[in-house]
């Protein structure tokens, strides 16, 4: 190549944009067929808001089409009557290798989910773990690389933190959630690459986006240091559950409401796909709520 034309190359080309890998996912959802607002545990609910079932149904089997078309293994679990935030299956474990670690709810209104996740679990062949301390699963606890990050300040107590720890064998990070809108932690983080792998030939790390204001400074700092690399959403984007979201690694299906993250995703070789779970939304859920990973079943 002439010196001349090196010069009139955009200096844009040599930004590389990374190359990611889809991988395959086994997950477990429920299908919203009780889903309504009868009560108010976040405040995104608003029991005097009307809901509408059908719709809820709709959008959540748009969801669950697009994981069967991503290659993904889809699993069901039966929906309970009088449980209407059964649909919200992330809250329904913690899986890694083949164990389950069930939860226990913080509030009375979901208690009598948590025997029925256990029975799918010891059903589906996995070692499963009744825990002593108040935890709400995947909504709290998100693996990333070989650690656990997990949430506290609203549902999880601090002493789940050490039990979850004990029960995988894994280092735990504690972060304290402060805003009540997001009172899970997979409302404020959103796990992009979970697996350690290659990237260009070079090292990959765990990566992760979030929403900074949701944490104390204590757990920003945290997240800074331990993920620099780490793409961090707008309150826009946050304030409409972005972060909501599930990533095989490549694909990334994210609510259409988030206005930046999209193309903060294609920018780090992300393919964001969006899905509209408004209804659900009004339970105060989005996308990752609704849809919990079965990691390492026997
Ligand atoms: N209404 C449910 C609750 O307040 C929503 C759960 C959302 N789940 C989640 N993983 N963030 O418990």
């Amino acid at each position: 190549m002439s010196f001349e034309n090196t010069l009139s190359t955009p200096e844009t080309t040599t930004t590389t944009v990374p190359t990611r890998t889809a991988h395959h996912r086994r997950y477990l959802m429920c299908k919203p067929s009780h889903f309504t607002v009868n009560y108010s545990i976040n405040p995104w609910m608003e029991p005097s808001k009307p809901t509408d079932t059908a719709n809820a149904v709709a959008q959540w089997q748009k969801l669950h089409d697009l994981y069967l078309e991503l290659g993904h293994d889809v699993e069901l679990i039966e929906p309970l009557a009088g449980f209407p935030d059964m649909v919200y299956t992330a809250n329904g474990g913690f899986l890694i290798d083949g164990r389950a670690y069930v939860p226990k709810f913080r509030f009375v209104e979901r208690q009598g989910e948590s025997p029925a996740f256990a029975d799918w679990f010891r059903a589906a062949g996995y070692d499963t773990v009744i825990p002593e301390e108040v935890n709400e699963g995947e909504g709290d606890f998100l693996l990333v690389g070989d650690i656990i990050l997990a949430g506290t300040g609203f549902r999880s107590t601090g002493d789940s933190h050490r039990e979850v720890g004990e029960v995988f064998g894994r280092e735990v990070v504690s972060l304290n959630l402060v805003d009540p809108r997001f009172y899970h932690l997979d409302t404020a983080i959103a796990v992009l690459d979970p697996v350690q792998g290659t990237e260009n030939g070079g090292p990959e790390r765990a990566n992760i986006a979030y929403l900074p204001g949701a944490f104390d400074d204590a757990s920003r700092a945290i997240l800074e240091e331990r993920f620099p690399d780490a793409i961090l959403v707008s309150d826009e984007d946050g304030s409409v559950f972005g972060l909501n979201s599930a990533s095989d690694g490549y694909n990334v299906v994210i609510s259409p409401r988030a206005k930046g993250f999209d193309q903060q995703l294609r920018d780090r070789g992300y393919n964001p796909i969006m899905v509209d779970l408004s209804e659900l939304l009004l339970g105060g859920g989005g996308i990752k709520c609704c849809t919990l990973e079965l990691r390492g079943a026997k």
